[in-house]
């Protein structure tokens, strides 16, 4: 079995500052990046930017600024999102990096080398928003404007155009779907492609002569190439393409995009289709995420209610802001963000019942157990059960995580808590200590250490800060924070001194108006 991970983020338009929706898709990222090397995997996680192209032209006009100054402006704040948000990226590329040139470059001349790129002229619509051509019978004609079916206005666009040979790929890509069943999830997503291929691809335009801000197509230089063909390229310019050998090698056939659901065809459609044209392996999955919305309304400018990951953080900080993203909305699944939400979820889950966990079980051994791991004697049923399932949930993680599925990952890990907290209750180990059962009272505390243990290593991708300062009020050394380590492999070691427990999960308190 591979024990390679490479995984994606979309690269970024410079036009905007970063707002909770491009941090949600890079902490889904990050999560999967963190659990796999904590799996022992082999890791490559990218995000980046994505700079040429008549939005970001317009945008750097706009402000004032030449393009490349407004680029180097604006990418600054979304490698600063990645600190914000704790993201654990191992690389962070930018379209306009010679690196990234010189394999747009390659790619093209490999397309025309193959016959799979001619010159004609483009007379139809195209979306700047979405930077997208469209046919006439996707658009809606609404006061007088031409709208796609993202809402984004069009415009009619009349120049001389490359074209990428898209038609001759429809039953190559109606086979790739076919014989890889997980290429394109969530599922109801994978059956939206594939009913647009079926319906007929044309070719597409991949050169724009009416601006000069993008990569000069190779001996041609009045054409700049499509910035959705540039900006694709990001995910094996990142690998050392064109050199094939190295991460392309290792790391390529265990290519994850993930992306909002606004991109999918872009990847799951044309990205598939240039890569194999190129003689190309596509990549083994692409996932598409639901959007967010703020208290039941789109985000948006004009309403004023974007809400910048800095904020939230801010706000109801940094381990909370990335718990209630992740473990709110099934991932595939639109989401709405309302305060009153985030404050139950971090009350009710963080706070409450694993504080609680926490608190309960370390002042209990600080105060009676004499502030060491206690030493376990024979276990009995109860006890068994608990460790049980605390072996059961890394399985159980790692299956929902391998599909997405962070959502049911959490719960797995909330459930595991629930039980530690009605395994607290049920032995009481304060009606043993009165009762001078000192043996079972330990046992009692062990195995609750163990359930603190695995949920602090479960947790150590979704919320890292707070999860290692579980790890740290139960003395787990450095070398043991892995997966390895769950389960016997890394057991708590009795005798060992533990830290006064200080609150990890503070309760979120409205402050009066
Ligand atoms: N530059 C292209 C992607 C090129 S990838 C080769 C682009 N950039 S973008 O800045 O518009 O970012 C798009 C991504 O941000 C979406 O696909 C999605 O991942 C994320 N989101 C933007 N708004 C969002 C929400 N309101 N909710 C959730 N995610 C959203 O498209």
């Amino acid at each position: 079995m591979s024990k390679n991970f490479y995984i994606t983020t979309p690269i970024y338009y410079v036009n905007d500052v970063p707002h909770i929706g491009h941090a949600y898709t890079t902490l889904a990222c990050d999560v999967l990046a963190r659990f796999k090397r904590l799996d022992g995997f082999n890791v490559k996680f990218l995000t980046g930017t994505d700079e040429h192209g008549q939005k970001v032209d317009k945008a750097a006009a706009a402000a004032g600024m030449s393009p490349q100054a407004f680029t180097d402006k604006v990418s600054q704040n979304f490698r600063e999102l990645c600190s914000v948000m704790n993201f654990s990226n191992d690389d962070f590329i930018r379209t306009t990096e010679p690196r990234h040139y010189k394999a747009v470059e390659n790619l093209w001349n490999e397309l025309v080398k193959r016959d799979e790129i001619y010159l004609d002229k483009y007379a139809g619509w195209y979306a700047v928003r979405d930077e997208a051509f469209y046919g006439e019978d996707e658009l809606q004609d609404v006061d007088g404007k031409k709208i796609a079916p993202s809402g984004a206005e069009c415009e009619w666009v009349e120049e001389e155009s490359y074209f990428f040979r898209l038609s001759k790929w429809q039953d190559r890509l109606l086979k790739y779907y076919d014989e890889n069943p997980d290429c394109i999830m969530p599922s109801s997503r994978r059956n939206e492609v594939i009913s647009f291929v079926k319906s007929g691809l044309r070719d597409l335009s991949v050169s724009r002569t009416t601006f000069n801000w993008g990569v000069p197509v190779p001996g041609a230089d009045k054409h700049i190439m499509y910035v959705w063909l540039d900006a694709l390229t990001n995910y094996i310019t990142a690998l050392g393409y064109p050199n094939m050998d190295g991460e392309m090698k290792d790391l390529w056939p265990t290519a994850i995009h993930m992306v909002g659901k606004d991109i999918l065809r872009f990847h799951a459609v044309y990205w598939p289709a240039f890569l194999m044209a190129a003689d190309l392996p596509p990549p083994a999955r692409v996932f598409a995420h639901g959007w967010w919305t703020i208290e039941g309304q789109k985000m948006s400018k004009s309403l004023g209610n974007v809400i910048a990951p800095q904020y939230l953080v801010d706000t109801y900080g940094l381990d909370q802001t990335r718990y209630f993203m992740l473990r709110e909305v099934p991932f595939g699944n639109d989401g709405d963000f309302s305060h009153a939400q985030m404050i139950a979820r971090v009350n009710s889950e963080l706070s409450n019942n694993l504080g609680n966990l926490l608190q309960r079980t370390l002042s209990f051994i600080q105060k009676n157990a004499g502030a060491t791991v206690p030493h376990p004697a024979q276990l009995q049923a109860n006890d068994q059960l608990l460790m049980t399932q605390i072996d059961m949930a890394i399985r159980t993680v790692r299956d929902h995580l391998d599909k997405q599925e962070f959502h049911k990952a959490i719960e797995t890990i909330v459930g595991l808590s629930n039980s530690a907290n009605s395994y607290i209750d049920s032995e009481a180990p304060w009606t043993l200590k009165k009762n001078n059962e000192i043996d079972r009272m330990n046992t009692v505390l062990f195995i609750l250490c163990e359930a603190i243990r695995a949920l602090g290593l479960l947790l150590l991708p979704f919320i890292p800060d707070s999860a290692h300062k579980m790890l740290d009020a139960i003395a787990v050394p450095e070398n043991q924070r892995n997966f390895a380590a769950y389960g016997r492999a890394g057991e708590c070691k009795p005798g060992t001194p533990l830290p006064p427990p200080a609150p990890i999960f503070p309760r979120f308190e409205e402050k009066a108006a």
